[in-house]
Order: C-alpha cells, then sequence, then structure tokens
C-alpha cells in the first residue's frame, strides 16, 4: 500500500509499505532553501513518529539531488532550521536514512547525503564540495565528515579544488555505498533500504568513523607539505587555508570541537568581501548569457564546418577550440611555410597535451584529422562561420571580406577576431552586414575561456545567438558587447596601461608598479606581462622616435623576456631582476622630460590604475557597450587575470563605494588633469548612494 503526505509545496512524503519515501521537488536544482529545509526536518519527523515506517529513503525529482545551500540566501537574515541543525536531525533519526543521489550532490547537498546513514548513487551521479570556489568552506559538517570517510589527503584535495568526482570513485573512496541501476533510483534506493531493515544494518553515522583519520593524527606535516605545494594556486584567497584548518581539526580534535571551527570558519568567510564576491562572479558567469533583446527561444543558424583565416598564434588557438568540439576546420594561409608553420605548431600543442597525460594520442590524431590546411580563401565556400584572424590592419581585413562575400556561401556567419578595430566597418565591405560581427577571441585562444562577441549595428538576432551557443559549446564564456576601439576588455586595458606609463616618469620604477596590481592580485603586473608579450609588437626601428622608455628599450634591443632584458633583466630561468640600465633609463627620461621625480605611495599606484578602470567601465555602460556591469566583471576575470575574490573592476568599485572612487578621481583630476573626470553615470550613482547593480 502507498500513500503520499505532502509537507509543503515542494515536500512530499510518500509511503511504500514499511519504508518512506522524502521526495523533494524544488527546480531547478533543489537548492536547500528555507522551505526545503523545513519540509526534509518534518518528513523525518513525521517518519519517526509512524510506527509502521522502518527507514526513509530521501531522493530529489527533476535534474538533480540537492545541489547545495541556496546561494541566494546567504547575506541575509538567517531563516531557521539552518542547514546544519537539519544535518544533525537527519543523522540523529533512529531509523535509517538511505540518500538516493544521481545529477550533482555539492556542496550543502553532499553534507546532507554524508548525514544520512547510506549512500546510493547511479553512476551518471557526481558529487563535491564546491564551496571554496564561491570563497566558502563546507559549512554544515562537510570538513568534519569528509576526512573520516575519505582520510585527510582525499578530503583536502576535494575541499580546496571544489572540483566534483564521479560516482564511481566516490564509490572507490568510500562516500558512496552502492551504485545503482541508472534507469532506476528510486526503486534501487527504496530496495537497497529494505535490506537494511531486513538484515537489521546499524545506523552507521560518518561522525562515529576513525579508522581514515587516526593515522594522520599529530601528523602537522602532512598539512605543512600541502598548504606549500599548493601556495601557488592559492594565493590571495582566504577560502583554502580557512578549508585546511578545518581538515586538520577534524583529524586532531573530537568531531563536535571541529564542527564548532567549522561554524565559527564559516560564519567569518561568509561574511567576508571575497565570498561575496565569489558569489557575486557565479550569479554573473549565469547572467552574462542573457540577452534582454534576444530570447532565449531565438533560433541558431546550423554551424558544422569552420573556416578560419590565419594560421598565426591566434587562429591556430582558435582552430584547436573547434577541433576540440569534434568540429571540421579549414584553415587557410597565405604561404605554404606558414601553413605548415601554424599546423605543426597546433600538432606539437596537442602533442604536449597527451604526453602530460591530458589527452591519448588517438585523440590527437582525431583533432588533427579534423584540420585541414588550405592556400585558397575559396576552399571556405562550404563553411557555415568563418572566422578572420589575421594581422590587425583594417585594410589587408576591409580586403579579405571583400573577397569572402564573393566566396561565403549565403548564410554563412563571418567573423573577425579584432581586437580594436571597428567592426562596423569590416561589415560594410560585405553586401551582408547581418551576417557579420566580431568573435574576440583572447591569447592563448585554446586555452582563455575569454569570447567578446562583437555585435555590430547590422548583426542580425540569429547571427549573435548562434555566436554565442557556439561559444558556449567551445567551453568558452562568451560576453556579448558593442562596438568600440578595444571593446570591454582592451578599451578598459587602456588607461590601466596609460598610469602605468605615466607613473614611471613620475617617480615609481616598473617593479614598484608590478609589485602593487601583483599583491592587488594579478598574476603579474604590466612591465612584467609586456616583457613576457614582448616589447616590440607594432615596434620597428624605422619608424621609432624614442620618446617612452617602451621604445628606448626596443632600441636596445631590450625586446622582453624572449631577448633576456626588457623592463627586467632575465637568468637563464626567465626569473626577473630589477634593473639599473632601466632604471637609469627612466630617470634620464623623467629629466628630460622635465618632470620631477617624487616618491609615489603603493596607494596612488593602485588607485590611479584601477579606479582609472572603474571609470571607464563606467563610460562603457554609459554608451551602452556592455550589458550590464557584472559582464564587464567577467570580462575582466577571464581575459585578464582579475582576482576573482575582487570581484572584477566594476564590484570592486562598489565593495570600495563608489562615492569614495569619485572623490579620488576629482583629487587626481584637480592634479593631473581631464584623463580622471569621473564619468556622468559614476557622479550620478555616487551621488544617489547606488550601485552599477542597482541601474
Ligand atoms: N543556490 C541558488 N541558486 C542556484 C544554486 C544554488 N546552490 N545552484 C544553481 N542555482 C541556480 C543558478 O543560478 C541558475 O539560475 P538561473 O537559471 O536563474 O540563472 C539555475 O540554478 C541553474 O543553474 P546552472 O545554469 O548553473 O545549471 P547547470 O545545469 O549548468 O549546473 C549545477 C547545475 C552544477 C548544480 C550548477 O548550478 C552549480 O554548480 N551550482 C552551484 C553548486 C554550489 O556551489 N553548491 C554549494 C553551495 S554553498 C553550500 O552548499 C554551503 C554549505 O556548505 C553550507
Amino acid at each position: 500500500m502507498s500513500s503520499a503526505t505532502r509537507i509543503n509545496s515542494v515536500v512530499e512524503l510518500r509511503r511504500e509499505v514499511e519504508i518512506a519515501v522524502l521526495a523533494v521537488n524544488s527546480p531547478p536544482v533543489n537548492a536547500l532553501s528555507a522551505q526545503v529545509r523545513e519540509g526534509i526536518v518534518e518528513g523525518i519527523r513525521q517518519a519517526g513518529a509512524d510506527a509502521g515506517i522502518k527507514a526513509v529513503v530521501l531522493h530529489c525529482e527533476g535534474r538533480t539531488f540537492f545541489a547545495g545551500a541556496d546561494i541566494s540566501e546567504f547575506g541575509k537574515p538567517p531563516k531557521h532550521p539552518m542547514l546544519p541543525e537539519v544535518v544533525d536531525f537527519i543523522e540523529a533519526s533512529a531509523k535509517p536514512v538511505v540518500a538516493a543521489l544521481h545529477g550533482t550532490a555539492l556542496g550543502g547537498g553532499l553534507e546532507t547525503a554524508l548525514a544520512c546513514h547510506y549512500r546510493v548513487a547511479v553512476s551518471s551521479a557526481k558529487v563535491g564540495f564546491p564551496e571554496v570556489k564561491l570563497g566558502l568552506l563546507p559549512g554544515a559538517g562537510g570538513t568534519q565528515r569528509l576526512p573520516r570517510l575519505v582520510g585527510p589527503e582525499k578530503a583536502l584535495e576535494m575541499v580546496t579544488s571544489g572540483s566534483p568526482i564521479s560516482a564511481k570513485a566516490a564509490k572507490e573512496m568510500g562516500i558512496v555505498d552502492e551504485l545503482v541501476d541508472e534507469k532506476d533510483l528510486l526503486a534501487s534506493a527504496i530496495a537497497f533500504a529494505r535490506q537494511v531493515v531486513a538484515e537489521n544494518r546499524p545506523l552507521k553515522k560518518v561522525r562515529d568513523l576513525e579508522d581514515k583519520i587516526a593515522p594522520a593524527r599529530g601528523k602537522p606535516e602532512i598539512f605543512e607539505h600541502f598548504r606549500k605545494a599548493n601556495a601557488r594556486k592559492f594565493r590571495g584567497f582566504e577560502a583554502p587555508e580557512y578549508n585546511i584548518r578545518c581538515i586538520e581539526a577534524a583529524v586532531n580534535q573530537p568531531f563536535d570541537e571541529g564542527i564548532r571551527l567549522e561554524r565559527q570558519l564559516f560564519q567569518e568567510l561568509v561574511s567576508g568581501e571575497q565570498s561575496a564576491a565569489q558569489r557575486h562572479v557565479f550569479f554573473a558567469e549565469r547572467q552574462v548569457w542573457k540577452i534582454p533583446d534576444i530570447s532565449d527561444d531565438t533560433p541558431t543558424l546550423p554551424v558544422k564546418k569552420v573556416g578560419i583565416i590565419g594560421a598565426g598564434t591566434m587562429g591556430g588557438g582558435i582552430s584547436m577550440n573547434f577541433a576540440n568540439a569534434g568540429l571540421p576546420v579549414t584553415i587557410v594561409e597565405a604561404k605554404p611555410e606558414a601553413l605548415e608553420r601554424g599546423l605543426g605548431v597546433i600538432r606539437r600543442n596537442y602533442e604536449s597535451t597527451a604526453k602530460k597525460g591530458r589527452m591519448s594520442m588517438e585523440d590527437v590524431e582525431r583533432r588533427m584529422g579534423l584540420l585541414t590546411g588550405s592556400l585558397k580563401l575559396e576552399d571556405l565556400a562550404d563553411c557555415d562561420l568563418i572566422i578572420e584572424a589575421v594581422f590587425e590592419n583594417m585594410a589587408i581585413k576591409k580586403e579579405i571580406f571583400s573577397k569572402l562575400d564573393a566566396i561565403a556561401k549565403p548564410g554563412a556567419i563571418l567573423a573577425t577576431n579584432t581586437s580594436y578595430l571597428n567592426v562596423n566597418e569590416i561589415a560594410a565591405m560585405t553586401k551582408r552586414p547581418e551576417s557579420v560581427l566580431g568573435m574576440h577571441f583572447f591569447s592563448p585562444a585554446n586555452i582563455m575561456r575569454l569570447l567578446e562577441v562583437v555585435r555590430g549595428d547590422k548583426t542580425d538576432k540569429r547571427v549573435i545567438a548562434t555566436a554565442m551557443q557556439l561559444g558556449r559549446q567551445i567551453g568558452k564564456i562568451a560576453v556579448l558587447v558593442g562596438v568600440c576601439h578595444g571593446f570591454v576588455g582592451n578599451r578598459m586595458l587602456e588607461p590601466r596601461q596609460r598610469e602605468a606609463n605615466r607613473l614611471i616618469l613620475e617617480g615609481a620604477m616598473p617593479w614598484d608598479v608590478d609589485r602593487v596590481l601583483y599583491e592587488f592580485g594579478f598574476p603579474m603586473g604590466p612591465f612584467a606581462m609586456a616583457d613576457l608579450a614582448g616589447l616590440d609588437i607594432g615596434w620597428s626601428r624605422e619608424t621609432s622616435k624614442g620618446e617612452t622608455v617602451r621604445e628606448i628599450l626596443c632600441e636596445q634591443d631590450r625586446r622582453g623576456q624572449k631577448t633576456g632584458a626588457g623592463f627586467y633583466d632575465y637568468d637563464e630561468n626567465r626569473t626577473a631582476k630589477p634593473s639599473k640600465l632601466v632604471e637609469q633609463i627612466i630617470l634620464d627620461l623623467s629629466a628630460k622630460k622635465g618632470i620631477a621625480r617624487r616618491t609615489i605611495s603603493d596607494q596612488e599606484i593602485l588607485e590611479r590604475c584601477i579606479y582609472t578602470m572603474v571609470n571607464e567601465g563606467a563610460k562603457i555602460l554609459e554608451e551602452g557597450i556592455a550589458i550590464r556591469a557584472s559582464d564587464i566583471d567577467i570580462v575582466w576575470i577571464n581575459g585578464y587575470g582579475w582576482p576573482v575574490y575582487r570581484g572584477g573592476p566594476m564590484f570592486y568599485g562598489e565593495q570600495v563605494g563608489l562615492g569614495h572612487v569619485v572623490e579620488r578621481l576629482r583629487d587626481y583630476e584637480a592634479r593631473f588633469g581631464a584623463d580622471f573626470k569621473p564619468s556622468a553615470l559614476l557622479e550620478r550613482l555616487a551621488a544617489e548612494g547606488r550601485g552599477f547593480r542597482d541601474l
């Protein structure tokens, strides 16, 4: 006999003879909202009070088991029962509770499962603790229960990487008790529960397990070693260290003490600035796909074959993205040597991935097999998408697009990978500007996640929808931007670059500027970056005027890392050292320009480099070049190494206060002129006490 009781709008208790199924249905991902938490507690209570029930199965409907705590509740007044209370309540149940896992059991979802007495899962399920990616730690017992199941080493890896693992791996590690039939999770879970009852199996509580943690007790070196091995990866982030401290406590302290520490550290993180920034990024990454005037059901165009013009660094990297996604690509180059070189570089890239064990040699061949080289644009006639990735020169691009117009089949999407140039001008070279747009990849294009999709005045909505969807298909995060010089990313780089160059003439040294931005969280500062990229990009001896430090360095053949010297001196391991010679070049140039050098504080360096970016971002918003401020944040985090724990330039501006940014900009404007003039939008928001998110 089966009967059902509705606990609330998202939880139902069904009785299947002596087994109760606690069924949760809270789309889209069954996040553990207040209502879900209430429903679980009440359901367990009712099942406990029902003498006919011997065991409970906790099951979620829809696409996944609980995907975690409800992130949108963080930062708001707490609602009881809180997740740790729910978890304790489940574990304390006098009747066995079996979690039935499918989809992604993440964060608080996995913690809920770990508080159950048994866990069964379909093999396609994944489990993990992604909290660290939100600047958090598992705050409902996860840091204390996980190591008791898998040992501290694996627990450290899971909580600090945030990466999910497969159900199969979870079974091997001891997180999951049994893998069950993919097609009938619920029936299998009920059968499992019946078996537990029939065999009178004990109420297995993870909190009581000792064998995996006891060997590590009193061995701080395990944790020290882990910290050292990951220091580079964790630099600047608070959450990894907090996670490590909790695992350490799980090993060395009684369960309840560990839980107390976990609670305290979770509270610190959840109310801190880094987690607020990382949560902002979580939602921003999901917002970015939403385009106000292009609905989700806009039809996309089929893209089965791709053409790339240019087999250089960009063209090669872009081609790899599509080959990786299984799409055939024709790469066109002007000269046979360049084509051969380009294809050779791609092969070497794949082979080096294979050598690292991240791809098989068959995969290398399969992907290379999808790439066809050609010396004729005509060979692109049957491509559905053609991306031009040649030298950044308007005349050349225009010529290519007018030729493409005659060659490409009707309806083919014609994209330019320009980083700065006017996409409308390029589109105007064709009779089909509606099919033209920008697809701006970032170097190395096979690795960097960002793709700026540049919307021209006449670009068709279906073309935009297709480019966004293709971006998703090749694993990018695509951001729709409008036409202006440098679009969003490179346009905002300019003020930072300008200020960095001025600062070294006014009194700072390149290593001072680089240190401040590195400490802020960038992987490297602008001068170290310039050395890496090569100082002679766009420079030639014939046209060099020797008016900037960069030009003088190039004239002296200090062209960056590749020549062993640039703004820095480099040793044979490419370790950078400040250069006396460069210092003298800078002092001489300051003197020549009549600039009286002064001591410049770190604060001034930071404010001039960063607040000018916030200001430029505000102008970009004002002009409608970006759809929303959070899109700008996504560009800078994924394309330029902006530290994710600072949420992106626009979020950071809000965090320090737009009023403060305006005040500092005005001060610099009075001292250094109009480049610092706050944008009208920034002024208005600051005056109204509002933020970008209120727009
Ligand atoms: N809370 C609130 N909303 C959530 C959410 C969560 N935990 N997880 C997903 N969502 C929302 C998304 O914002 C999105 O909303 P939208 O449609 O309005 O944009 C919707 O659910 C669907 O999400 P995705 O677009 O990401 O769907 P996918 O199918 O691509 O991915 C997923 C599903 C793998 C579950 C992915 O959403 C995900 O990784 N979610 C976050 C998981 C997570 O971080 N959990 C830990 C939370 S912190 C925690 O549990 C603390 C605890 O220890 C105390």
